[in-house]
Parts: C-alpha cells; sequence; structure tokens
C-alpha cells in the first residue's frame, strides 16, 4: 500500500457535519465510524469494537457516547472506554480505548488522514484567495483508480468526443503543444488550449480556451480557466479541485470543489453543468482496463496530446505513490 496513508482525503464536507450524528465510511478498505460532538467537534475511529469486533455503527449515539450492539460497551469521543455493563463497578483498562484518526478542515472539506506521517493537503489557493465563490459538490461514486479519475481529469484530447457540445468538437479535435513541468515539487500543465463551442458566460461563438492544471497530491488535481477577453472577460474564470478518495483500489468517492470568479453566479446552473460534465466522463473511464492506472510506461500506447498523463505517470513513481496503480516491474 506504499505511503498512500499518509495522504489526506476527503471523508465529508464541512457544511454537512451535523452536530450529535455519527455515520459509517470507507476509506482505503478500512471501516470507519465519524462521530460528531454535540458541540460540533468531528471524531473519526475504527468501526470495530475492540472487544470482538462487532461493528459499532450498528450500535447507538447520544452526541457523547456510542454504544456497541453487541455487549454494550461504551465509547466517548475521545475513544476512551467508559462503561463495561458485565462490570459495572470495574474501570474499563486503556487496552479498551478505540484509536482514533487525523482529522482536518480544508477547502469546505473534512479531512482524514490514516497514517502516522501526515503529508500536505493538495494546494488549492483559489479558495482562499478571495476572488471567487466556492461550491463544493455532492461526492459521487466512481468505479475506478484514483489514479484513473484524475489522469482523465488532466486528458484534453477526450474532450471533442466524451463532451461534445458542451467542452469541443470533433471537427476541431487537434490538441496544441504545452508546457509540462514540475515545481516545487508540484506536476503543471500550462499553455493549455482547446477549442470549445462555448468559451464563457459573455461568447456569442466558438473559440480557444486556455487552462492551467496542477497536480500535488497523487489522487488530486486542480484546473484553473483563465480569464479572457474573448470568453467573456474577468468573470469568465474558474477553478476546480477535484479529489479521488479511495474506498478501494478500484473504487472512489470523488469530491470535487468548484470556485467561480462571477459573484453573481447562477449556483444550481453551475452545479447542474459540473454534474453533466461529470456524467459524461463515468462510462468512459469505468470501463477503461486495468482499472488500476499502468506505470510502465510501455502498457499503452500514447500520442503527443498525453504529454501531461505521461508527466502524471512519472510524478507518482517518484512521489512512490503504487496504490490504484498497476506497478512497473524490473
Ligand atoms: S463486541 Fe463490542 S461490546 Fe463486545
Ligand atoms: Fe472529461
Amino acid at each position: 500500500m506504499g505511503n498512500i496513508r499518509d495522504e489526506w482525503f476527503p471523508i465529508a464536507s464541512s457544511a454537512d457535519l451535523q452536530p450529535g450524528t455519527c455515520s459509517a465510511l470507507t476509506l482505503l478498505e478500512n471501516r470507519l465510524l465519524l462521530g460528531v460532538g454535540k458541540d460540533g467537534q468531528p471524531s473519526l475511529f475504527p468501526d470495530t469494537c475492540p472487544h470482538r469486533g462487532a461493528q459499532l455503527s450498528l450500535g447507538s449515539f447520544d452526541g457523547a457516547k456510542f454504544q456497541c450492539p453487541y455487549h454494550g460497551w461504551e465509547f466517548g469521543l475521545d475513544g476512551r472506554c467508559l462503561h463495561q455493563p458485565a462490570h459495572p463497578g470495574r474501570d474499563p483498562s486503556a487496552a479498551s480505548t478505540l484509536p482514533s484518526y487525523l482529522l482536518r478542515e480544508g477547502y469546505g472539506l473534512l479531512w482524514a488522514c490514516l497514517g502516522d506521517n501526515p503529508k500536505c493537503l493538495p494546494t488549492y489557493p483559489e479558495y482562499e484567495d478571495g476572488t471567487g465563490r466556492s461550491l463544493v459538490l455532492k461526492a459521487a461514486p466512481f468505479a475506478s483508480s484514483g489514479p484513473r479519475i484524475i489522469e482523465n481529469f488532466l486528458d484534453l484530447a477526450h474532450f471533442p468526443f466524451v463532451h461534445e457540445g458542451y467542452l469541443g468538437d470533433p471537427r476541431i479535435a487537434g490538441i496544441d503543444r504545452y508546457v509540462v513541468e514540475v515545481v516545487d515539487g508540484m506536476l503543471r500543465l500550462s499553455e493549455v488550449s482547446v477549442w470549445q463551442p462555448n468559451p464563457g458566460p459573455l461568447a456569442t461563438s466558438g473559440g480557444p480556451v486556455s487552462y492551467e492544471y496542477t497536480v500535488s497530491h497523487p489522487y488530486a488535481a486542480t484546473l484553473a480557466k483563465t480569464p479572457s477577453e474573448v470568453d467573456g472577460g474577468e468573470r469568465s474564470g474558474f477553478s476546480i479541485l477535484l479529489v479521488a478518495s479511495p474506498v478501494n483500489e478500484t473504487e472512489c468517492l470523488v469530491w470535487r470543489v468548484v470556485t467561480v470568479r462571477d459573484p453573481g453566479v447562477d449556483t444550481d446552473a453551475q452545479r447542474a453543468f459540473n454534474r453533466t460534465i461529470f456524467e459524461q466522463d463515468i462510462n468512459v473511464v469505468e470501463s477503461q482496463l486495468p482499472k488500476r492506472l499502468p506505470l510502465d510506461l510501455r502498457a499503452e500506447v500514447h500520442q503527443p496530446a498525453d504529454a501531461g498523463s505521461l508527466a502524471y505517470r512519472k510524478w507518482l513513481i517518484d512521489r512512490g505513490t503504487s496504490y490504484g496503480t498497476v506497478p512497473k516491474t524490473e
């Protein structure tokens, strides 16, 4: 599994954390229990009782304590075992404590790290720079590996086919050379130009659009659309942070934060548009075999437009990320 446990992954939207509730989830094949105290403070534990392994989320939660459904052991939100009903007069030992995992908030999301040496959240400066309005989209299940999903997000040559009429036109499918570089450990694709039928909110005809992509986390990428006069001026700029939270190596929940520059943006329309584009990708990406991304560059055939995908595969090798990939052998 390499160092994937040291990466942060979103497990909930901050806005959805309801005080006094708990929910079960799976991250990196781990059955987990997220509890939110009455004060709104979240805690994350294995969803497995240390006594006989029963699933704690089948029991009850009163906003301060979980009770296991099997023998009724009670746990506080610090994980400590508070009560063992078969022995009411005895203090539970430290060995009955539930271990807890690291949590932090960022970009409107709650992130978890299951490892002991947490790395950084992906960089997404547009969320905080005050030039836009951010929307957290509902997480969507995706039956493929995180690296296949991220590579699809970085892929340009599919726009005219998978997103015909939205992000491209098969008659204008040429992809110009773009810049691929690693800057401060981040992969960056810049000077990317693609022809789009509707380049921005004020555009009256099709034209070129410029994008910049960054990858600073193996299961996340950002896209920034550069505002320009041809596609509606300043208001047309937007950015997207996309993160795949792995349920396992070939199934993810995909989180997206969209930051739009236009202060008067129709947020419902923006959510609907992003959902449409995302749904267009699902069938094709879920059909890709193998579902795990081959890191041996000889395993698939490439075209010049794939320079970003090839750089992403090399970046994963340098990062030491093998989870969700077919690692290079030799
Ligand atoms: S398995 Fe949880 S109290 Fe026994
Ligand atoms: Fe796509």
